[in-house]
């Protein structure tokens, strides 16, 4: 699909993105936007070269010129030496996720400490046949203390919409995260995905957790060891997870989907109207502001 044809700034979409003053500001702009209207939802390497062409001016990219706009916060996807020695500068789109994201991080707890989607599922399947005072007993969150892992913006939201209730919310940073992960009864995970924090939640880490602690995941997959937690949940019924990120996504580990004390959902994190429109806004802005020479926004190089 293209727009403003003869716009004299090349800017590519690998997708088509929420809202339409993302396009708007870009035609308005004087750039010819081209955006990829392929089905697939990962592109190849491949597919994206040939997407961008010999001469490109900015590229807005989702999953993997002159610029590059990530349409996320998270910039894992990206080769950000790379960029730099080939003079491409990176954005990406913080701020706008912000609430939204910590709001599906409580959501997930609330669903796991609730067992929402299990009850939901029995429900559907016809055999609820009265009250019983053991059907689906879950965990009161009054009272119980919140451990944040990477207390950053996100991690931030979460532990502040956690305290507005009766929630006691711990406060630790990295640096005493094993205590975080003996003491908190919930603990949700913000840091960003580096080699610093690819496994940080490994075998050792899940055994010194609470048995029928809750464990939140809207960072990154990599971030847990799949594998032992798949293990960990099989050994522990009543540890139960919340995973918005997986670490192939997107698979799930073998057993993961089978188990009941685990909610999963497809990477919806970011998934409100107003942020994914916002997303895509700041994704156009940084694409400009690169062509047109003001600053482009990019958490790393703050
Ligand atoms: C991000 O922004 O990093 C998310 O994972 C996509 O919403």
């Amino acid at each position: 699909e293209v727009w403003n044809p003869n716009g004299k700034y090349r800017v590519v979409s690998t997708k088509s993105m929420p809202g339409t003053r993302w396009i708007n500001l870009l035609i308005q702009q004087d750039c010819r936007l081209e955006i990829c209207t392929e089905k697939k939802t990962i592109l190849s390497v491949e597919d994206i070269i040939a997407l961008i062409g010999d001469k490109c001016d900015g590229v807005i990219g989702q999953v993997r010129g002159k610029a590059f706009s990530n349409m996320a916060v998270g910039y894992n996807n990206v080769d950000v030496n790379a960029a730099n020695k080939y003079g491409v500068a990176v954005g990406n789109t913080p701020g706008v996720l912000t609430e939204t994201t910590a709001e599906l991080a409580a959501s997930l707890t609330l669903a796991a400490a609730r067992r929402i989607v299990e009850a939901d599922e029995f429900m559907r399947a016809g055999l609820y046949d009265g009250w019983l005072p053991h059907l689906f007993v879950g965990n009161l969150l009054k009272g119980q203390t919140v451990g944040v892992i990477g207390a950053g913006r996100i991690g931030s939201a979460y532990a502040r919409m956690m305290a507005n209730g009766e929630t006691p919310v711990t406060w630790k940073r990295a640096s005493s995260m094993d205590e975080v992960l003996q003491e908190a009864d919930i603990i949700s995970l913000h840091p960003i995905l580096d080699k610093t924090t690819y496994h940080l939640v490994n075998k050792e880490r899940l055994s010194k957790m609470k048995k029928e602690a809750i464990l939140i995941n809207c960072s990154r997959g990599p971030v847990i060891d799949e594998v032992a937690l798949v293990d960990h949940l099989k050994e522990n019924p009543m540890f139960r997870v919340g995973l918005d990120v997986f670490e192939d996504e997107p698979n799930m580990k073998p057993g993961l989907a089978e188990l009941k004390n685990a909610i999963v959902v497809p990477h919806i994190a970011s998934a409100s109207k107003w942020t994914r429109e916002g997303m895509a806004t700041l994704a156009a802005l940084n694409v400009l502001g690169k062509i047109k020479g003001y600053p482009v926004w990019f958490d790393a190089n703050r």
